[in-house]
């Protein structure tokens, strides 16, 4: 749907490198500003992945974790450190993941991979990953780019895995930013995607005690 407002594929994707490259990275910059919300946002997060995690019957392992669009590592280094024992990072933009290095500190060494590179263009490993985040960065992709990747990262994932996708949701529609040139789906929409990818929902909830003024928030948790 939201083709038809992304008329140049190849600029939809160069002006959003162009715009991160500018952005200072820090958890204020990976948050446009709304650094003082990082807490609230790691606390739903973990509230609702441990729902998901153990040892038992059905449950997710705490073994590697992938986060998706990671940026600095602001989720991998209060949310996915604590909980699993290795972590790989995928982003667009090297600077973050270089600032990443120093940023996650001594807890980093368990980090097993920085991934400098697109989503549209990422092959996770198969059979790999326990957890997939992917969080604030679903609007850079293209409908049939997101399809795939959550294909791929479907195959990537470890018996049990879990891919949980956190991000906002427009009102009615798509919604594209020309600012960083991404765009904000709708609820229909994103569920719609999700089951071409041949996955399910198995959990959604909305993030709550975030600003008024911004847009929703949900989580997804699929498999
Ligand atoms: C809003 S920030 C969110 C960072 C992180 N997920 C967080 O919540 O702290 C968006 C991130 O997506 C990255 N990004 C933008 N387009 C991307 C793409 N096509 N593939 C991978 N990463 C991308 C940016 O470099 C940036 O680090």
């Amino acid at each position: 749907m939201e083709n038809r407002l992304i008329d140049n594929e190849t600029s939809f994707y160069s002006k959003a490198e162009e715009y991160w490259k500018e952005i200072p990275p820090t958890v204020d910059g990976m948050l446009g500003g709304y650094g003082s919300i990082s807490l609230i946002d790691i606390n739903g997060s973990k509230k609702f992945l441990q729902k998901f995690l153990g040892e038992g019957e059905g449950k997710t392992r705490p073994g590697c974790a992938l986060d998706c669009g990671a940026g600095i590592g602001r989720i991998t280094k209060r949310l996915l450190l604590p909980l699993f024992r290795t972590v790989d990072l995928v982003d667009v933009t090297q600077e973050f993941l270089d600032k990443a290095c120093s940023y996650l500190g001594e807890e980093g060494k368990r980090v097993e991979n920085y991934f400098c590179c697109g989503l549209q263009d990422f092959q996770p490993q198969l059979d790999r990953y326990d957890v997939i985040w992917i969080q604030w960065v679903i609007g850079h992709l293209t409908d049939e780019h997101l399809v795939k990747f959550l294909r791929r990262c479907r195959n990537a994932l470890r018996p049990d895995g879990l891919i949980v996708v956190k991000d906002n949701v427009a009102y009615e529609g798509v919604v594209p930013d020309e600012v960083d040139s991404s765009v904000c789906r709708d609820l229909p929409l994103l569920r719609h995607i999700v089951s071409r990818a041949g996955l399910c929902i198995i959990c959604e909830e909305q993030q709550q005690n975030f600003p008024e003024e911004i847009y929703q928030v949900h989580i997804l948790a699929l498999r």
